[in-house]
């Protein structure tokens, strides 16, 4: 018998040593492979997966220091039969139906080949910024030294992207790009370039555009732009702000309860691959896309909607919306804000199908910090009074409002 329980004893003890020696095996093996994983990591000649590149960069992340990404925006394919007098503004009519107006980010992902968008009324735009390049320059266009480098890149991707989305208008060329429309060359690579380069950004396209980029305090700062065609705000008075202060200097509504954190986690996780695109709108009462007068002049530190004429004719309305783009610059890590200005008389976009009634609708949604925000008192009684009567007109000939929603789907 006590040979029997000597026999039992030592089995249970092997099966004890065994089991333990297999988990202190698995210990170690794990062990090891984290510390080769970080090893890959620290030493950019060794290749590492990109899992674990993406694993190690967001446990590693120094706020204000940027590991170079190798992503390439793909090349985009031409944009359809793109014809500088025959292709209209694409028709964003970013409004919704009230009874509530909800103040969210309203970010919807987008194809990288659709990033930048031109159309027939290119030479405007064209015209009005050099024009304004020449009559206010730095007032509207500045690039900190430490934004330089993402300024660069900016252009150096805008060269790679124009001409093969817009080939009859741009050209490549061995140093840069041609605009072949107005007859301008870009060279991009002679040192020191002939301008800032936000600026040379600036000629290309129709937007405004602003970089934001992140220093060792967490927070994006606003520290490169060409902000040419904004309609109610300054470069001057925003230019080195964090994201946070350029929206509550501007009494953005609801910004603190519904947009602050969610835009600052935005930032923080915007990768290199995505492309994310918003719509807002405004009515100006004035028909100058570069400035507002109507909220006094641009030079004036109290311009606002407080000293605005009130209730100009409609024929005075302007429909003005802004189609803003987000994309992360792989060498610098900056964040490309882009913000195209589509600007319409009201006249003429009300009188599309269920376009009077919905923003009726949506203008009645706001609410007073809203309606504060985007100047309303001066201008609403005349609006709703035309836009009712539109909209009046469209169902007396007979329009259906149920079939609204196949005809016009956000943002259109
Ligand atoms: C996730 C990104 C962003 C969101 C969701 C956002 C949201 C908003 C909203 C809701 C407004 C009020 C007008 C409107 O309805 O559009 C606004 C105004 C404004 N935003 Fe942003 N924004 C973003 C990024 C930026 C960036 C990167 C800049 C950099 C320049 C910027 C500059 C401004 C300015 C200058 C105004 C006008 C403020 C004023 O009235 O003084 N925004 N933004």
């Amino acid at each position: 018998m006590a040979i029997l329980s000597l026999i039992e004893q030592c089995r249970s003890n092997f099966y004890v040593a065994f089991f333990a020696g297999i988990a202190l095996s698995l210990v170690i093996i794990r062990f090891l492979s984290d510390a080769h994983k970080v090893r890959q990591s620290r030493n950019p000649s060794v290749s590492t997966t990109v899992e674990s590149a993406v694993a190690t960069k967001k446990k590693d992340h120094v706020p204000g220091q940027w590991t170079p990404s190798t992503f390439q925006l793909p090349k985009p394919a031409p944009f359809p039969d793109w014809n500088i007098e025959t292709t209209k503004p694409l028709p964003y009519r970013a409004f919704r139906h009230g009874p509530i107006y909800h103040t969210t980010m309203g970010l919807r992902t987008a194809q990288s080949d659709d990033w930048i968008q031109l159309d027939n009324h290119y030479p405007r735009y064209h015209a009005d910024k050099a024009r304004r390049l020449v009559e206010r320059g730095s007032k509207c266009c500045h690039t900190a030294p430490e934004a330089w480098p993402a300024a660069v890149e900016l252009l150096e991707e805008l060269t790679a992207y124009l001409p093969a989305r817009y080939p009859t208008l741009f050209r490549r060329t061995a140093v840069g790009l041609d605009n072949i429309w107005s007859g301008e060359s870009f060279n991009i690579v002679e040192r020191p370039l002939k301008e800032d380069p936000i600026v040379m950004c600036g000629r290309l396209v129709q937007d405004d555009l602003a970089l934001m980029i992140e220093r060792p305090d967490g927070q994006y700062h606003f520290l490169s732009g060409a902000i040419l065609l904004p309609g109610f705000w300054r470069l001057e008075d925003k230019i080195g702000m964090p994201l946070s202060e350029i929206h509550t200097s501007g009494n953005v509504p609801q910004y603190k309860e519904k947009l602050e954190l969610g835009m600052s986690s935005f930032f923080k996780r915007l990768k290199c691959e995505d492309l994310y695109v918003r719509n807002n709108y405004f009515i100006q009462v004035d028909d100058d896309l570069a400035w507002s007068w109507s909220i006094g002049s641009e030079d004036d530190e109290n311009h606002s909607w407080d000293t605005a004429v009130e209730n100009r004719a409609i024929e005075h309305h302007m429909f003005r919306s802004e189609r803003q783009s987000l994309r992360r610059l792989p060498k610098t890590g900056a964040v490309v804000f882009t913000i195209r200005t589509y600007f319409h008389p009201v006249m003429e976009i009300a009188s599309e199908d269920y376009v009077a009634g919905r923003l009726a609708s949506a203008v009645r949604s706001w609410g007073d910090d809203v309606a504060r925000y985007k100047g309303a008192p001066k201008y609403k009684d005349v609006l709703l009074e035309y836009l009712d009567a539109e909209h009046q007109k469209q169902l007396d000939r007979g329009l259906d409002l149920e079939k609204e929603e196949d005809v016009r789907k956000y943002p259109w």
